[in-house]
């Protein structure tokens, strides 16, 4: 057993799934034990695209090569503008892939609203029901949450989840981490923004709650930063061969963390993030040296 950062570092517990081209590094969802890889696929930004039809076909390619290379997650959200509906013409056009694990969110100031939101959300992605909803950035949870639980127990949801990025609200997140039986939380982790390392993480280990990554380049800016200068030699030594591995590698080898979700309008992009999902994982000395080098570079 190794130590990083003051809290407990237990070996990587990665288990893999075959998939058609390999087997991908995936983690259980603690309250079922089902496998997901670790790497999923976000939607804000580059899958709002209106009624451009050029850039749908655009991300339907990028989800069928996220599909090809055994991804299943995708995260989205009504905030999202046409996401939703790009999502589910893309799942229409690609045959309704049965690997894919439906991530949307709630977010509506007024809880009775929800269900008939969550609806909508439901004919976008055309899909029978949701595999995971979440509390978009916990706005009117105590109401929201109420109804994702009573959907649970009605069979008609698998998960029940929370969300904030940018390290808003941690103080809220963990209290309802405490005290309420939520399967996903979604926060911002990333090579430089580590806040959650300290509590929310270790929370989520003892409560038994999986944790989706998001802003993992913080939008695109960290490997803007770090494409800047060449990529170490030593990130050999975990089968990273460009920026956008290594910064993916970091968060995924933290134990708590069950899987990042990346967003990408590219193809090239998309088949190098899901490489990420695959050979070593740095241990905790090399992810020391990895923060240190970003910051340095950075
Ligand atoms: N509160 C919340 O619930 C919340 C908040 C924030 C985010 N999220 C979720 O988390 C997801 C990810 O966060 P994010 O969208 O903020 O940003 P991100 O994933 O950190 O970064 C996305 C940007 O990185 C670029 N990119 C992706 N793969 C790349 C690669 N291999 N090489 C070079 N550039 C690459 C993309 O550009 P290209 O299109 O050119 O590849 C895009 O501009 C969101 O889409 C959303 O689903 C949730």
């Amino acid at each position: 057993m190794l130590a990083i950062g003051g809290s407990t570092w237990l070996p990587v517990a990665t288990a893999v799934a075959p998939t058609a081209t390999g087997m991908l590094l995936s983690r259980p969802i603690p309250s079922s034990g089902e496998e997901l890889p670790v790497i999923g696929l976000g939607s804000w930004v580059t899958f709002n695209v209106g009624n451009d039809r050029t850039a749908r076909a655009g991300c339907t390619e990028v989800m069928r090569h996220f599909f090809a290379a055994g991804g299943r997650m995708i995260d989205s959200s009504p905030m999202y503008g046409s996401a939703q509906e790009v999502i589910g013409e893309a799942l229409q056009q690609l045959g309704k892939p049965a690997r894919l694990f439906a991530a949307d969110k709630v977010w509506v100031g007024s809880g009775a609203r929800g269900p008939e939101q969550i609806e909508t959300s439901r004919r976008h992605w055309g899909v029978p029901s949701f595999d995971l909803l979440q509390v978009h950035n916990l706005l009117a949870w105590q109401d929201h949450l109420a109804t994702l639980f009573a959907m649970k127990a009605a069979g008609r949801l698998r998960y029940v989840g929370i969300t904030t990025s940018e390290g808003r609200r941690h103080a809220d997140i963990l209290q309802i981490m405490a005290s309420q039986p939520i399967d996903f939380v979604q926060i911002t982790y990333n090579i430089l923004d580590r806040e959650v390392e300290e509590r929310i993480l270790p929370l989520a280990r003892e409560r038994g709650i999986a944790v989706i990554a998001n802003r993992p380049f913080r939008q695109g800016a960290l490997i803007e930063a770090l494409g800047r200068h060449r990529l170490p030699s030593w990130a050999a030594e975990i089968d990273c061969a460009n920026w956008a591995q290594f910064l993916l590698k970091f968060i995924v080898s933290h134990p708590a963390i069950t899987c990042a979700i990346p967003a990408t309008s590219n193809v090239a992009h998309v088949r190098e993030n899901m490489q990420a999902a695959s050979g070593r994982l740095p241990d905790a000395a090399l992810r020391r040296r990895m923060i240190a080098h970003a910051l340095q570079l950075s």
